[in-house]
């Protein structure tokens, strides 16, 4: 069954899609604008503003008026109620949100309600709860420079200032609030750079800050391209932070800008999970384990468990396994309710997901199933197991952001630890056994900012969640999101 767009949704597609600069929607000042697809069929959705370098000056120069005015002026409590209030305004307008965001990013109709609204709401209270949380250390000096004289000594953690916020496409409008959110509980003022193929849920959730009453000014949204609004949004002396998730090597580019303002930034960057498969686990479990970890979003999860280890003796059996469940998979667009594996992103990654394959077939690898695309229109590749690989090959080494794992065995602990961490990347993995002993062995042993057991790519808005190696600079969520967000002051007073 085909969920039917709402006439609301329709009419917001249809509607002129402006900067979101001071509380207003306005034309890019070139009058430039971009196209924005549908990945289910290919075709052009809509079309928004394409921000340049000057549309970005006005966004910061709204974003530091408001940090230094209405925003401040806002007590702790006032940010927790305004963000509350936008919390319940993302379930009031839950339905709409996912309609919008299947349509533009391809994913399950279910996943967005789960998790681009469910998930997304849940997060935005708990960082609510924040915001009147924030404490700073009273310390006992020891300073014996001035004979007699007492010292008291404390910290406050400030609003780190005007953050510059550049998200990936994959979850479009989760991946904003993980970084709107907890900017403002820190009483922060954002400029949010959607990236160039989802700017849709961006720009509405931006309307509906300002309809929770958060002032004019605090939340602003310019739609464009990474080349040239997210550039000039990274590099702009105007700005105190840069949060960044996407790819490493924007990341890396970002970080460089950033370092050359002396920006803070925290970065969020690629993985190449490893999901290790013990041979006490049961092969059911761990085919199904397996597929959801990389299957989920169709691989376009920076947490994807892509490399899986199984123990020698069960690794036909699961194998086998995680062949039937790929294969079964139902293919379709993410308003199919009964679909389980929708359209890549774009034209752009089902051509490179493709185009890996290929390499690693060419490389020696052996297709157990999937490696093609799917059906006339629309991004899909149908789920992919690969075997038979080496860890030289681009398959194992690089992310591919697609539904595409590589099957490999292994015999000892000591083996697994070794291909597991043989890889630029570290940001999740998975280990799937009961044996305690053994899996309180391996977790020290991962070098992972996620480490899960018996599951794979549950967050909650209390674990921190970020990268080691390659896979990022930093932490989001938790209390690790208000030290990312937060400037310490050290004061110290003489009597
Ligand atoms: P990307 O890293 O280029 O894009 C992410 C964001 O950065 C977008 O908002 C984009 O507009 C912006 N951006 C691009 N170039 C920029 C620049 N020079 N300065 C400032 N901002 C810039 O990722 P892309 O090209 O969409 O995907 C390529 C690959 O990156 C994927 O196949 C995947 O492997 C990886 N990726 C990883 C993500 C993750 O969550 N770890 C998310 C998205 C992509
Ligand atoms: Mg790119």
């Amino acid at each position: 069954m085909s969920v039917a767009i709402d006439p609301r949704v329709a009419a917001f597609i249809d509607s002129q899609h402006g900067l979101l600069i001071d509380g207003h929607s306005q034309p890019a000042l070139s009058g430039a604008q971009m196209p924005v697809f549908n990945p289910a069929t290919g075709e052009e959705l809509t079309r928004v503003a394409a921000a340049a370098a000057a549309d970005v000056d006005l966004a910061v120069a709204a974003a530091r008026r408001a940090f230094c005015g209405s925003w401040a002026a806002q007590r702790p409590a006032d940010r927790e109620r305004l963000l509350l209030k936008l919390a319940d305004l993302l379930e009031a307008n839950g339905e709409h949100l996912a309609q919008l965001e299947t349509l533009n990013n391809g994913q399950s109709i279910h996943l967005a309600r789960a998790l681009e609204v469910g998930a997304a709401a849940e997060f935005t209270r708990y960082m609510a709860g924040w915001a009147t949380k924030i404490e700073g250390k009273s310390l006992d000096v020891s300073i014996a420079a001035v004979p007699g004289a007492k010292y008291r000594a404390y910290t406050v953690p400030e609003p780190v200032g005007v953050v510059g916020a550049i998200v990936p496409w994959n979850f479009p409008l989760l991946m904003a609030i993980w970084k709107i959110v907890p900017a403002l509980a820190c009483g922060c003022t954002v400029v949010l750079k959607p990236a160039d193929e989802t700017p849709l849920t961006a720009l509405r959730l931006g309307q509906l800050c300002l309809e929770a009453g958060i002032p004019e000014g605090v939340v602003n949204v310019v739609t464009g391209t990474g080349a040239v609004a997210g550039a000039a949004l990274a590099g702009h002396p105007g700005i105190d932070k840069v949060a960044f998730t996407g790819s490493t090597q924007i990341g890396k580019v970002i970080g460089h800008a950033a370092v050359d303002n002396m920006t803070r930034f925290s970065l969020e960057l690629g993985g190449k999970s490893p999901v290790i498969v013990l041979d006490d686990c049961s092969p059911e479990v761990a085919a199904a384990g397996a597929a959801g970890a990389i299957f989920f979003n169709q691989g376009q999860v920076c947490t994807a468990g892509s490399r899986l280890y199984i123990q020698r003796a069960i690794f036909d059996q699961v194998l086998e396994r995680l062949a039937t469940i790929a294969g079964g998979l139902n293919i379709g667009p993410g308003l199919d309710e009964q679909a389980q594996i929708n359209p890549l992103i774009s034209a752009k990654q089902q051509k490179r997901v493709l185009g890996m394959i290929e390499r690693g077939v060419a490389e020696g690898a052996r297709v157990v199933c999937g490696g093609v695309a799917h059906g006339e229109q629309g991004f899909y590749v149908r789920p992919t197991v690969l075997t038979d690989v080496t860890a030289d090959m681009q398959v194992v080494r690089e992310e591919i952001f697609g539904p595409v794992v590589v099957a490999t065995p292994f015999d000892s602990l000591d083996e697994v630890v070794e291909l597991a961490n043989d890889n630029q990347y570290g940001l999740g993995a998975s280990i799937w056994s009961n044996d305690l002993a053994k899996v309180m062995a391996l977790i020290p042993r991962i070098k992972a900012g996620t480490v899960w057991v018996n599951t794979h790519n549950m967050l909650d808005p209390s674990m921190p969640f970020g990268g080691y190696k390659q896979s990022g600079i930093g932490r989001e969520m938790g209390h690790a999101a208000i030290e990312a967000y937060t400037e310490n002051k050290s004061v110290c007073i003489a009597y």
